[in-house]
């Protein structure tokens, strides 16, 4: 079908804008398009489409811009085909692979709102009540995690003249601009010397007589820690990477070891520990770090320390999680996502600075926005223009409440706690992580490979060097060979498309140093029943069965090899 000729003029194109007297076509396709969503809700079947990458290129191959408009109508019918069809069902009970999951369908509305209102947060010429939203919001997540007095809440909620922190469009870059802080705190103004953002991180360094910079976190940290190095010129190598413990948490004697290292450094040799990163919500596994021992440790060190809370920060709203985060109130500051548990669509992040001050470090000024002393909200941001994503935020807390996020995190916990004891009991799966905060880290493993592992694994913690080192490579050929296993499985279930978790590899905490391919589940949606995790079980469980078929005269190879061995070994002893 070929859409309509649209003869295009001023006059009809006046009537594309909003105006007081905006015509019904509005209302019309309003209503048209909520119905295309409502259906989008009501489709049963595959989770990603079925139709392939290539072909999806087909469809978007248009190399120049249309140059003839088009009615909305028929744009409207477009997008329903090619890209509503086509896209992933995030919020399908049985994707339980991502962060990104589903939401509630009072969020279209406030979206709507949101453009509707089109402010921009930079300025208060652009944005006037919202700006006030967003400086209220910002005080509530402050004192959910920084807990100071009323007073303070009361002089500051909408103090124009400081900013508690930043609506940033995402977690990447809340922790970029946490760490920007924390670059300007490490080298600020001193006598002549004006700061490392006005003269470069070379001379900020040379001036504090520093030869490197280090940002610290542990071996789990978002890779958005190392783009914020990047950007802020410190360098992705000068993150330094700490391993974690069995429950996934930095390892504080390593941690200390290291610090321990740069602290004997030679005076051509030393360095300057910008900022320690704690991590509340393991993106991999969900597991928080000891906040309380890391805050000891970065004041020991006069390091800034932030805590990358993006994607737990907002199980803070329930009162029973809180002894998890202790300490989280003494951080520096804390980055967190409205996009993952507080359940807005995408994106939002925040981040908020302990003292009300720190983020004068990086203010700044423009004669024709943010003029100096102005109320501009863009005083204190990286960012420059903003849209109101906190409306969606703001309400969800209106709308849910705390009574009801902590349904909802009662209800994930629930989940997770659920499917970690199927995976347990169904003999054929090992999990890898205690789940803290809602997600899991497993993998499929046949039962007798399994155990084959647990008895290698004694025998390396038991048994002479010789035999150990003999145990360890055991376990290595037995990983590498699980590894693919689950690699395949993972792409089986991707054809099959009925249920999705995701993958990943870990550095494994049980068989160190092996790199292990794991299984990923993230079990926020309120709709995923128990009923549902079995039948994912179930699925994985059948089509890993499945494929092992092809993997068992490898694994029985590896067996035989080792027997052989063994028994050379012993007729050469003899
Ligand atoms: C712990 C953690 N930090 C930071 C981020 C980055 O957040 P965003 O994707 O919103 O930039 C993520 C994203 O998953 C995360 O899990």
């Amino acid at each position: 079908m070929t859409d309509k000729k649209v003869d295009s003029n001023l006059e009809y194109l006046k009537k594309l804008f909003i105006m007081p007297d905006s015509p019904d076509k509005f209302i019309e396709f309003g209503h048209q398009l909520l119905e295309i969503l409502h259906h989008l809700f009501q489709e049963r079947g595959g989770i990603h489409s079925s139709i392939t990458l290539p072909q999806l290129s087909m469809i978007f191959d248009q190399t120049a811009i249309p140059n003839n408009p088009k009615l909305i109508k028929d744009v409207l019918i477009e997008i329903k085909d090619k890209i509503i069809h086509h896209s992933v069902k995030v919020g399908s009970p049985y994707y339980i692979g991502h962060m990104t999951s589903a939401i509630p369908y009072f969020m279209i509305l406030l979206e709507m709102i949101i453009a509707a209102l089109n402010q921009n947060q930079v300025k208060i010429e652009t944005a006037k009540a919202s700006s006030f939203v967003e400086r209220e919001f910002l005080a509530w997540l402050h004192r959910l995690i920084f807990q100071r007095t009323d007073r303070f809440y009361e002089r500051n909620v909408q103090n124009h003249r400081i900013a508690l922190g930043n609506i940033t469009s995402d977690g990447t870059i809340g922790n970029m601009t946490a760490l920007l802080v924390a670059r300007e705190k490490a080298f600020p103004p001193k006598g002549g010397f004006p700061g490392c953002r006005i003269a470069g991180f070379d001379k900020a360094l040379k001036f504090y007589g520093y030869k490197r910079a280090v940002v610290i976190v542990s071996a789990r940290g978002h890779y958005s820690i190392k783009k914020a190095a990047n950007l802020l010129g410190i360098g992705e190598e000068n993150v330094l990477s700490i391993p974690v413990d069995l429950c996934n948490r930095i390892d504080i004697d390593a941690l200390k070891e290291t610090l321990k290292d740069i602290e004997s450094r030679e005076i051509d040799e030393r360095t300057k520990v910008i900022a320690i990163v704690g991590i509340a919500g393991t993106t991999e596994t969900g597991n928080i770090d000891n906040l309380d021992a890391l805050e000891q440790i970065s004041r020991d060190v006069d390091a800034y320390y932030h805590i990358d809370a993006c994607w737990g920060g907002s199980a803070l709203l329930v009162e029973e999680y809180r002894t998890l985060f202790k300490g989280i109130e003494r951080a520096d500051s804390v980055s967190v996502d409205a996009h993952k548990l507080l359940y807005c669509p995408m994106s939002m992040g925040i981040v908020l600075f302990r003292s009300e001050k720190d983020l004068n470090y990086i203010r700044h000024s423009s004669q024709y926005v943010i003029r100096r002393n102005s109320v501009d909200m863009g005083r204190f941001t990286v960012e420059g223009s903003r849209s109101f994503a906190c409306l969606k935020a703001w309400a969800a807390l209106k709308i849910i409440g705390r009574q009801g996020y902590s349904l909802l995190f009662g209800h994930a916990r629930n989940s997770t706690e659920y499917f970690k004891q199927i995976l347990d009991n169904s003999g054929d799966f090992e999990t890898f992580s205690q789940p803290e905060l809602f997600i899991l880290a497993y993998r499929f493993i046949p039962n007798a490979a399994r155990e084959k592992l647990i008895e290698w694994c004694k025998i390396s913690a038991h048994s002479s060097k010789e035999k150990s080192k003999e145990a360890k490579q055991n376990i290595r050929k037995i990983n590498h060979l699980i590894n693919g296993l689950n690699i395949k499985l993972h792409k089986a279930l991707r054809m099959d498309d009925t249920t999705f978790v995701s993958r990943t590899i870990l550095e494994s905490t049980q068989y160190r140093p092996n790199k292990i391919v794991v299984l990923r589940a993230v079990l926020i949606n309120p709709l995923t029943s128990e009923h549902i995790l079995d039948e994912i079980l179930e699925i994985q469980k059948r089509i890993g069965l499945q494929i092992w078929q092809g993997f068992e005269p490898a694994y029985q190879k590896i067996l035989e090899k080792l027997v052989n061995e063994k028994r050379i070994k012993a007729t050469r002893e003899i």
